[in-house]
């Protein structure tokens, strides 16, 4: 399916020009109507449980298909949070171990590495002064060494969307024998994402996004046949071998990685999630990356030749989907820009404007003739 097909699908566009898929994706027709058979099943049934956890098995599958993974290796939990919470908590540290990430790292994940941290000291971040010095690589190799239990990559950073150099820094960790958790949020659904390729232990993403679907259901990839070196302790009845055995004495857990979920998921993001990603894969992985990267490439030169400064890519790291403007006010900017349907995502001192199969080059000469309109204004 051509990107102007798959962009008839998403009704706001026709109005919108929509670079905010770094933060929400848009919504296409066939996720309002999953949003509508949830509405109506609730309405004829009342309490269709059945149906539910017909959609959350589906989703199970879809997301797994997604990653190259098998269903029995995901974890539908709430948030990427929540995921990186309970890759972390698998592991039992000791006092002298160490987690390294990088400082860029978004604040969910990388807080919660802070939070499970073994004890004061024993966080350590690669920062962007070594990493725009030495390269990404170097960077972490400057604090992996043999005390180090796990090491935290994002694979798409969400300020400038740049693509890390995952597997090379995965190296250094196994040398050490240091699991690996990515983060991929960033990445899925406009980056062809295949956990085979990825030598990562977990991989945290979730659906609002480049998946199409909806806040309130993410995932957690854990590897089949790594071992939880203790039980999850952040748990319920969804955990369990038999979630519908309703017995609360026995703590079993499956070997599947549904031993991390916990309780009910949010129905509602399920049936969008699930939709999202079977519009999703109508369209070839590949092709679907090199849309978005030639978008991108035609934005980063358009802004570079109006003088604009732009967050790049470390001197290791590529660029991912999105561009990034360094701006002394992108909040004022953003609404500049809604003021003319262009949904953009500011946040801190970059405005991110970012691509998807359904955005073209009008997208970029819209966002760029407004930029420049701004700009004159100023
Ligand atoms: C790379 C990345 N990880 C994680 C998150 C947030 O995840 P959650 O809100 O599900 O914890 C975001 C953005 O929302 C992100 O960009």
């Amino acid at each position: 399916m051509d990107p102007q097909r798959f962009r008839e699908q998403f009704p706001s566009l026709v109005d919108t020009t929509h670079l905010a898929s770094c933060s929400q994706g848009a919504i296409a027709t066939r996720v309002t109507a999953a949003l509508a058979e949830f509405a109506y099943l609730l309405r004829d049934q009342g309490a269709p449980w059945g149906p539910w956890m017909s959609e959350v098995e589906r989703l199970r599958a879809s997301i797994a298909a997604f990653l190259g993974a098998s269903a029995d290796e995901i974890a539908l939990v709430p948030s990427a949070s929540h995921a990186a919470y309970q890759a972390v908590g698998a592991l039992r540290f000791a006092d002298e171990d160490v987690v390294v990430s990088m400082a860029a790292e978004f604040p969910s994940v990388g807080q919660v590495l802070h939070a499970c941290r073994p004890g004061e000291g024993q966080m350590r971040w690669v920062d962007d002064a070594s990493m725009r010095e030495h390269g990404v690589v170097e960077a972490y190799r400057a604090q992996i060494d043999e005390r180090t239990r796990l090491v935290s990559i994002p694979l798409a950073l969400y300020t400038n969307g740049s693509l890390q150099p995952v597997n090379e820094i995965a190296k250094l960790a196994r040398e050490v024998g240091a699991r690996v958790l990515v983060d991929a949020y960033q990445a899925t659904g406009v980056v062809p994402v295949d956990v085979a390729e990825i030598d990562c232990d977990y991989l945290v993403t979730g659906t609002l996004k480049y998946l199409l679907g909806l806040p309130g259901v993410a995932a957690l990839y854990a590897r089949a046949g790594v071992e939880d070196e203790q039980r999850p302790t952040m748990t319920g009845w969804f955990g369990r071998t038999d979630p519908f055995g309703f017995d609360p004495v026995a703590l079993d857990g499956p070997a599947a990685a549904r031993r991390f979920e916990s309780g009910t998921p949010g129905i509602p993001p399920v049936y969008a999630a699930q939709a999202g990603l079977q519009v999703l894969a109508e369209v070839d992985p590949a092709a679907r990356w090199r849309h978005v990267a030639s978008l991108v490439e035609e934005a980063t030169a358009r802004l570079t030749e109006a003088g604009e400064v732009l967050s790049l890519p470390m001197p290791d790291a590529r660029p991912g989907p999105q561009v990034a403007l360094v701006d002394a006010d992108p909040d004022a900017l953003g609404r500049f820009l809604a003021e003319r349907r262009i949904v953009t995502s500011p946040r801190g001192s970059i405005l991110r404007a970012a691509f998807h199969y359904y955005n073209s080059s009008e997208d970029v000469e819209t966002f760029c003739a407004a930029l420049a309109e701004y700009r004159r204004s100023a």
